[in-house]
């Protein structure tokens, strides 16, 4: 976690959706931080508060509990819905109703700024022998992927017609450490992530921007110039760990899809009949 002034507070009251997800439950301590009150979510009940915090239950699908999420909230950090590739019926329900839920929320309850977890696999079908700007067209690797590029264009809808602000972080792999050599690519630290979050948060004009929520890795498919506005510098960088993961995995096979597109095992991933 990173040390923070006293003068850190700049919110009123955020809301975390998704708070019991690996990403939530690593940056619920740390919003805390940044806010008087950190209003937690979760389909499920979270039990009680911590200090400074107000727990909320809510399925994103749930239209009416949606509304009443949002209801006096400064700005969303939105990391609940479906996170990999999962049936049709539940990307359906967490991230296409859930994310549609969301932002007419924040249209009916004057919420101004979203940062939305999007995904890298929104243009997982690039090679790995490519470096991706944030403008370039969408080539989702599967539903999940999909359902993400969906969150975006929904973030993109929002902003024009209502002023909506939406920070899209298109993650990588926010683990404690890049477990394989796709991942000295796509790695952000979880410090990293914060950074992210923050940044995306209180940079003063951000309309709809797109950027690619990775660390300082030397080896990079992203380039994340177009987002330079946001204020984000990571701090932290895969190459610490390349020796043991290209120790662990020392071929790489190019016939293999996984290897070769940028989406790794999501090409392939899914319940398909
Ligand atoms: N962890 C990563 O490296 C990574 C990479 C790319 C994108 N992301 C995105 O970041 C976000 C957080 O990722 P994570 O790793 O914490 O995922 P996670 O699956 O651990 O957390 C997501 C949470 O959302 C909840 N959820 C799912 N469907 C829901 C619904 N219909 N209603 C309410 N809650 C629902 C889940 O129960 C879960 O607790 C996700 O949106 C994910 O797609 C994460």
């Amino acid at each position: 976690m990173l040390s923070k002034p006293a003068s850190a507070i700049r919110f009123n009251r955020l809301l975390l959706t998704g708070a019991a997800g690996n990403l939530g439950r690593e940056l619920r301590p740390r919003l805390r931080a940044y806010c008087e009150v950190l209003r937690v979510s979760h389909r499920s009940d979270l039990g009680s508060p911590e200090a400074g915090e107000e727990v909320m239950t809510a399925a994103l699908e749930d239209k009416a509990a949606v509304l009443a999420l949002l209801e006096g909230v400064d700005a969303v950090v939105h990391m609940g819905g479906v996170s990999t590739e999962q049936p049709w019926e539940d990307i359906l329900a967490g991230n296409i109703v859930g994310g549609y839920n969301l932002y007419e929320a924040a249209r009916k309850q004057g919420v101004k700024r979203i940062v939305f977890a999007s995904s890298n696999h929104v243009t997982g079908f690039y090679r790995q022998d490519e470096v991706l700007d944030t403008h370039v067209p969408m080539r989702p690797d599967g539903f999940y992927g999909l359902s993400k590029a969906f969150g975006e264009n929904l973030a993109q809808l929002y902003f024009d017609r209502w002023g909506i602000e939406t920070v899209s972080l298109r993650i990588g792999s926010s683990f404690p450490e890049p477990a394989d050599r796709r991942m000295l690519a796509t790695w952000m630290s979880h410090d990293d992530l914060e950074r992210l979050v923050v940044a995306s948060l209180t940079a003063p004009i951000v309309g709809h921007t797109v950027i690619y929520g990775m660390s300082d890795n030397s080896t990079t498919w992203w380039d994340n110039t177009h987002a330079r506005h946001i204020g984000y510098r990571p701090l932290d960088s895969s190459d610490v760990f390349r020796d043991q993961v290209e120790a662990r995995q020392q071929r790489v096979d190019r016939n293999d899809p996984t290897a070769l597109y940028q989406g790794g095992g999501f090409v392939t991933k899914g319940p398909f009949d």
